[in-house]
């Protein structure tokens, strides 16, 4: 059975921390559910981190929809999210046609979509029609070529905006918040506002949960992973020297041996092998 909208409301309002990760593929998605991560996101990250991309604006659908579907195969009680890519969820029908695509193709049990304005439209169409939705403010990367990667809101009027914005995203229904990049009084004072989870990315402790992204967390990431990320383990550096070794034990004859060697009969072989 899978953690529900209901398991996520009654996290928040028990005061319960809610960890959420990032995961592209089935056996990324069974480790995290081994340590215990309540919901995955399939984000869109996908482009930069798994399918070698600049932003997340390369990212579609087709994408989106299979390898959502392999970190659903992959986990049997998270809560499994997946990103709506750029321009997907444009205006109602799109955002209804792409939501379903995630829903009926992936089996994902939610999507998550970015902005506020008009697209509390498409939240409300979402929802009427039986998709979850969670919201996304604050830095959106699918708007980075509008607003850069940068903290936003700093200023009273923007914070206010994204206050605003946010109870906007809640009365259109979406069952939680992500806020990225965005100072952590800020996204504390939004956590008091709304009665649904904030997930904070880069928006301090305050928040009601905290996401990251797979490869920032696990050092796998090619740069410096980014300043509101900690690296819990460095495996990027653990795979490189594991594959140094392969590769210089396959150079020095030292692998395989008759370990991961198939015997074969002397008699079958000659027989095998008469007049070739
Ligand atoms: O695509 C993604 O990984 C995200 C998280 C950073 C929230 O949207």
């Amino acid at each position: 059975m899978r953690i529900t909208l209901r398991d996520l409301a009654a996290m928040k309002a028990a005061g319960e921390r809610i960890p959420m990760l990032t995961a592209y593929d089935a056996p990324s998605a069974r480790m995290a559910e081994r340590a215990g991560v309540p919901l995955l996101l399939v984000g869109d990250s996908l482009g930069m981190v798994v399918l070698g991309h600049e932003t997340t604006l390369a990212v579609t659908l087709d994408d989106a929809v299979r390898h959502a579907a392999a970190v659903v195969r992959g986990s049997q009680r998270a809560l499994v999210i997946g990103d709506l890519p750029f321009l997907t969820y444009a205006d109602e029908s799109t955002a209804l046609h792409s939501a379903g695509r995630l829903l009926r193709e992936a089996g994902v049990q939610a999507v998550k979509l970015e902005g506020a304005g008009p697209m509390v439209a498409v939240i409300e169409a979402l929802v009427t029609r039986g998709v979850p939705v969670m919201g996304h403010l604050g830095f959106t990367p699918q708007s980075s070529h509008q607003i850069g990667v940068r903290v936003q809101a700093r200023d009273a009027a923007a914070a206010r905006r994204l206050v605003e914005d946010a109870l906007a995203v809640e009365r259109a229904g979406a069952f939680a918040l992500v806020l990225e990049l965005v100072p952590a009084p800020l996204a504390a004072a939004v956590r008091d506002r709304l009665r649904i989870p904030i997930i904070g990315i880069g928006a301090g402790a305050g928040c009601d949960g905290q996401v990251q992204v797979w490869h920032d967390i696990l050092g796998l990431g090619e740069d410096k992973p980014p300043r509101h990320a900690r690296v819990f383990g460095e495996i990027g550096a653990a795979i490189t020297a594991a594959l140094t070794d392969y590769t210089a034990q396959v150079r020095s004859g030292a692998f395989p041996t008759e370990a991961q060697s198939s015997k074969m009969d002397d008699a079958v072989l000659r027989e095998a092998l008469v007049g070739l």
